[in-house]
């Protein structure tokens, strides 16, 4: 079964992260998938509402690890930024179900949702210092901007979790309910927003967005040289062995 399901259905295309035996995490040929199918809902007129999840258990643990040792994304048009891209700039409005852990990128591609509804299990995680890495997705500029300088060192520096209700408290998500309840809350969600006018939709959606949008593209561009170099240096290699081998990593001469 493909690991990224995609179905369009009364206006609302979702996106399902499957991929359950390796945690949801995402592939170079997962992330093409997902960039191809937002540009084609950006084009496709059936489609007004996009609807990203992943499974009652987990969001998605990230990169996938093998994948950055292997063939890590070195140019600006790899599939993760792609991906990134093609969520950032997507004009129509976005809504996530998150349950689970949300690792990474799991977080971070929230940020570019306009929408996210949360299980009570989610827990929200930015380790890519504990990665040797540095952020992506702009999060260096958007998490400090949306929970305060210190907390977001606390995330970002730390690599500290945090749960649904601090998400809920700085506003990276809408709503809490139980697991069982956030995709179908997602999907209702979705559904009211695909009877509104598309149009305004946009207009609207573009008009909150268009101060930063600048920035957010400059921003991303300066994660994506950082992160592609970094994913090659000692400490991302150590980490991503570390993981492989399943051993704490040993960063004290790095
Ligand atoms: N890349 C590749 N494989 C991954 C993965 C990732 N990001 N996350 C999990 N997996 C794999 C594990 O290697 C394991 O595979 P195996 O069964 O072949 O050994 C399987 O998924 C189950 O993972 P496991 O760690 O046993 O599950 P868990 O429920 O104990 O923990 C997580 C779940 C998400 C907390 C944990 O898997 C994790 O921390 N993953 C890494 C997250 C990460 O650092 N991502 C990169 C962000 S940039």
């Amino acid at each position: 079964m493909s690991e990224i399901l995609v179905h369009t259905e009364q206006g609302v295309q979702t996106l399902t992260i499957n991929r359950l035996d390796k945690k949801n995490s995402l592939t170079a040929a997962m992330y093409s998938t997902l960039a191809q199918a937002l540009v084609q809902a950006s084009n496709d007129a059936a489609v007004r509402v996009v609807v990203i999840q992943g499974h009652e258990s987990i969001f998605s643990a990230g990169n996938d690890i093998g994948d950055f040792l292997q063939a890590p994304p070195s140019t600006p048009d790899a599939p993760v930024f792609r991906f990134l891209g093609s969520l950032s700039s997507f004009a129509k409005p976005l809504v996530a179900a998150v349950c689970g852990p949300a690792v990474g990128i799991g977080t971070t591609m929230l940020l570019h949702c306009d929408l996210v509804y949360a299980g009570d299990n989610a827990a929200f995680s930015l380790p890519f210092v504990n990665l040797g890495l540095c952020p992506e997705a702009a999060s260096s500029l958007l998490v400090p901007q949306l929970m305060g300088y210190h907390r977001a060192a606390e995330a970002l520096l730390l690599g500290e979790p945090f749960m649904a209700e601090a998400a809920l408290e700085i506003g990276l998500v809408n709503r809490i309910v139980a697991p069982t309840e956030a995709s179908a809350l997602a999907q209702a969600q979705a559904r009211k927003l695909a009877a509104k006018p598309l149009s305004s939709l946009v207009e609207t959606k573009r008009l909150m967005k268009q101060g930063q949008a600048a920035q957010i593209t400059a921003q991303m561009g300066l994660e994506a040289q950082s992160f592609g170099r970094m994913l090659r240096e000692p400490a991302a290699r150590e980490a991503f062995g570390a993981f492989m081998e399943k051993r704490k990593p040993d960063f004290s001469k790095l």
